[in-house]
C-alpha cells in the first residue's frame, strides 16, 4: 500500500508520462493502487496520487468490475452535461458539484496490454473523467469557478491545520 499524495503537493499539478511497456513493475503498481484505493474507500485512483507519474488510473464503481486504464485517451464526449458531486482521496474532506459531459468514450490499454474502448456514462463516466484529469495535473477543484475554488481551498487548509 502507498501513501496518498494530497493537495498542496506539486506532483499533483504535473503531467504524467506515458507507460513505455507493460512489465511486472506496472502490475505491481496496479495491485498496490487497488489496495490503496480500497483502504481509502475510493472508487477511482490515478498513479500520480501515489506519487508515480505514469498515465495509469483504476476504477471500481459500485456494481461495476475493477478496471485499469493505461495510456488512456478520451476520444469522444457527449454534448450533454450533468452536475455530480465529486470528492478525491487527494483532497480529503472536500466535496463539490462539478459539471462535466454526461458520457465519454475512452480508449486505453488494460493490465493485460490489450487496447480497448469503452462508452461510459453515469458514475463510471464521471470517475473516468476525474481520473484522466489527474494524469494532466488537474484536480476537480480546478474545474470550479475561481471563487468557489478559493473558498474550498481555504476550507481545506483550515481543516488540515487542525
Ligand atoms: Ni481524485
Amino acid at each position: 500500500m502507498f501513501e496518498i499524495v494530497t493537495m498542496g503537493d506539486e506532483r499533483l499539478k504535473r503531467h504524467s508520462a506515458l507507460v513505455p511497456d507493460f512489465d511486472n513493475g506496472i502490475n505491481y503498481l496496479i495491485r498496490e493502487m487497488f489496495d490503496t484505493m480500497y483502504t481509502g474507500k475510493g472508487i477511482g485512483l490515478a498513479a500520480v496520487q501515489v506519487g508515480k507519474l505514469y498515465r495509469i488510473f483504476i476504477t471500481h464503481v459500485s456494481g461495476d468490475k475493477q478496471r485499469v486504464f493505461i495510456n488512456p485517451d478520451i476520444i469522444n464526449t457527449s454534448v450533454e452535461q450533468d452536475k455530480i458531486e465529486e470528492g478525491c482521496l487527494s483532497v480529503p474532506g472536500i466535496n463539490a458539484d462539478v459539471i462535466r459531459p454526461e458520457e465519454v468514450t475512452i480508449q486505453a490499454w488494460n493490465d493485460k496490454g490489450k487496447l480497448f474502448s469503452l462508452d461510459a456514462g453515469g458514475l463510471l463516466g464521471r470517475v473516468i473523467q476525474h481520473e484522466l484529469d489527474h494524469l494532466n495535473g488537474i484536480l476537480f477543484v480546478d474545474r470550479l469557478s475561481q471563487k468557489k475554488k478559493e473558498r474550498l481551498i481555504k476550507l481545506y487548509e483550515r481543516q488540515n491545520r487542525e
